[in-house]
């Protein structure tokens, strides 16, 4: 009786496993036929849940839902800007998508292939075609390497040189690349100043010819001349390497109208808004975006003395247990019955203007 129950318990496990895996083969499968061939990233519905574990023996007790399905896509050439306020998800967006993170659930299609569920050794090929730039250039580069050796790293792990002279040229000419002088090659990295640290840091991650470089607020390290200099830095790289894409993570608003073609703005998980940059700075929909927005500083006098603040009441609720409905009703000053319950899509209201509001 026993062995029955079992028996049958296991063939229902069995079967589950398999429909799961059945359902998650054709999503993929389907998603690869449905993205569009030119798109150098395609992300659907991406959720990224964090267990917290307590006591003796670790158990759950409870989740935060740091991305909570996010779908967007990028092109050859494009920079996505992503903005929000800290703690909405920005940095674990950018880890699943380089696959630092494995995501709980949802679609990772880079260069036309599903990599969201592709285990490590799988990743190689990926991993040379998508770089990651962070914040702390100090805290990304290794101080025991000289510089030279640090953005040799790559090449080696990827095999793409023969021998010491190509390692050597190939070395020479990212640090050209990057604005440094192959001089350079064998300090190390206190020995560099932090906008060329970062430099430093971009030579590293172009060393394997990336075609999606994920920038996690790449320059807020950096004082304000260097700020400057590095994202001039990218915009020129971009310009001579015409397929080269960026996601372009900052609280930086004015950094990110200036660099992206289009710009997300997310909180807590979710996009939020999405539209290309001139259509959002000009015209932001969402009354999280226009918040957003509204604190950013403007350059002109004028603008700027007559500029109209909107001050958001309260923080960003936790992640571990979000609000329902629009996860932002708390804190908006249209919220009404319906935003408490229903979730809003996000959706298309002015071709290719996204926003996730019930009342746009
Ligand atoms: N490894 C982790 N384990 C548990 N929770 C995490 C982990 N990493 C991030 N989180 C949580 O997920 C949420 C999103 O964090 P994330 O670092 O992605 O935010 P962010 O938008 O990059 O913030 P910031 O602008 O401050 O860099 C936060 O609530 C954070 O505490
Ligand atoms: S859905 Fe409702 S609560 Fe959410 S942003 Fe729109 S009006 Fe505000
Ligand atoms: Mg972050």
């Amino acid at each position: 009786m026993v062995t029955m129950i079992n028996a049958e318990t296991n063939a229902e496990a069995n079967a589950e496993t398999n429909a799961e895996a059945n359902a998650e083969k054709n999503a993929e499968t389907n998603i690869e036929t449905n993205a569009e061939k030119e798109n150098v990233l395609d992300v659907v519905d991406l959720k990224m849940r964090f267990p917290v574990r307590r006591g003796l023996l670790r158990r759950m007790v409870a989740e935060v839902k740091a991305i909570d399905g996010v779908s967007f896509s990028i092109k050859p050439g494009e920079t996505l800007g992503l903005v929000g306020e800290s703690g909405c998800g920005k940095t674990t967006l950018g880890r699943c998508i380089i696959r630092l993170y494995k995501p709980t659930e949802g679609l990772i299609m880079f260069e036309g292939q599903a990599i969201s569920q592709r285990g490590k050794s799988e990743l190689g090929r990926f991993r040379r075609r998508m770089s990651m730039v962070f914040q702390d250039p100090y805290g990304s580069l290794n101080p025991r390497m000289s510089s030279g050796d640090i953005v040799r790293e790559p090449l080696e792990i990827h095999k793409l040189v023969d021998n010491r002279k190509e390692y050597k040229e190939r070395v020479a000419e990212l640090f050209t690349m990057v604005g440094l002088s192959p001089d350079m090659m064998d300090r190390y990295p206190h020995e560099f100043s932090g906008g060329q640290r970062q430099r430093l840091s971009v030579a590293r991650a172009l060393a394997g010819d990336p075609s999606l470089l994920i920038c996690d607020e790449p320059i807020s390290a950096l004082d304000v001349s260097m700020q400057a200099q590095v994202l001039n830095l990218f915009g020129e790289l971009q310009a001579r390497k015409k397929n080269l894409s960026y996601l372009f993570i900052s609280h930086d608003l004015l950094a990110v109208q200036y660099i992206s073609q289009r710009v997300a703005v997310m909180y807590l998980g979710r996009i939020v808004e999405l539209a290309s940059s001139a259509d959002l700075y000009s015209g932001a929909s969402h009354p999280y975006s226009k918040a957003l927005l509204s604190a950013q500083p403007r350059p002109d006098p004028f603008i700027e003395e007559t500029r109209d603040r909107i001050i958001l009441e309260g923080d960003v609720p936790t992640p571990l247990n979000p609000p329902a409905g629009c996860s932002f009703h708390p804190r908006c000053a249209y919220s009404t019955a319906r935003c408490e319950k229903e979730t809003p899509e996000l959706r298309d209201v002015a071709s290719g203007h996204f926003v996730a509001c019930h009342r746009v």
